[in-house]
């Protein structure tokens, strides 16, 4: 299991100083949620900023497209730092050029499902992607609530790629905390975007802990 922290719902005059204490908390990767005011409701940060973060942490860049042509960027934020570009399934861009377009640029590559997209609309893609993200709130917002009926979409999801030997990995986001996170991570998910809860946290190192503890408990019962 690992952690992907979304600052969205960060400091943006402190950014540096999060980043940091983000790494020191032990999360294993940062989730950069890029929206264009198109394909959802709300703007939020580029290239630019993406590249000064970089410059800042060695940790790993989850950057997550929310905007209408991904074709048309991805190169660029691969080069502005990105290590996992993932873009939206329902944006504009052929999905298989895209994903070409990604690695090329040498990144690892992800598809993304909006709640109403089914989980079946990834199979032609699930053996050319590092990740599959299955969007568990609408995209636009930071600190929404959970969307229950997520769960069983991961594990319709998990059961195809364990039943075709497939590689990739599923990532959730949106509405995850301790109490969320358990009936994810038992559906098949493996990277777990959380923001709103981790910055409500007085003791960020105690709160990624206690998710830690969490999927090692999960990992140690389905292995009894
Ligand atoms: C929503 C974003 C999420 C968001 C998650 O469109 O993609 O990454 O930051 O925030 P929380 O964890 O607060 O739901
Ligand atoms: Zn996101």
């Amino acid at each position: 299991m690992q952690i992907s922290a979304s600052i969205l719902s960060a400091d943006m005059a402190n950014l540096t100083t999060v980043v940091t204490g983000l790494d020191h908390a032990g999360i294993d990767m940062l989730h950069f949620d890029v929206m264009d005011g198109h394909f959802v409701p709300n703007i939020t940060f580029g290239m630019p900023v993406l590249a000064a973060i970089d410059h800042c942490t060695p940790l790993f860049m989850d950057v997550h497209l929310m905007i209408s042509d991904p074709l048309r960027y991805a190169s660029q934020f691969v080069k502005a730092g990105a290590d996992l570009v993932t873009f939206h399934l329902e944006s504009d861009s052929d999905p298989k050029k895209t994903i070409c377009a990604i690695h090329d640029a040498g990144a690892q590559a992800g598809i993304v499902l909006k709640p109403a997209t089914s989980w079946e609309e990834a199979i032609p893609y699930l053996d050319q992607v590092e990740v599959v993200l299955v969007m568990t709130v609408e995209p636009g917002f930071g600190g929404q609530s959970f969307l229950w009926d997520m769960v069983a979409k991961v594990e319709a999801l998990q059961d195809y790629i364990q039943k075709h030997g497939l590689l990739c990995q599923i990532e959730v986001d949106g509405g995850i905390n301790v109490e969320t996170a358990p009936h994810v991570l038992r559906a098949g998910a493996e990277i777990l975007v959380m923001g709103s809860y981790l910055f409500n946290q007085a003791d960020l190192r105690f709160a990624v802990r206690q998710i830690h503890d969490e999927a090692e408990k999960l990992f140690l019962q389905g292995t009894e």
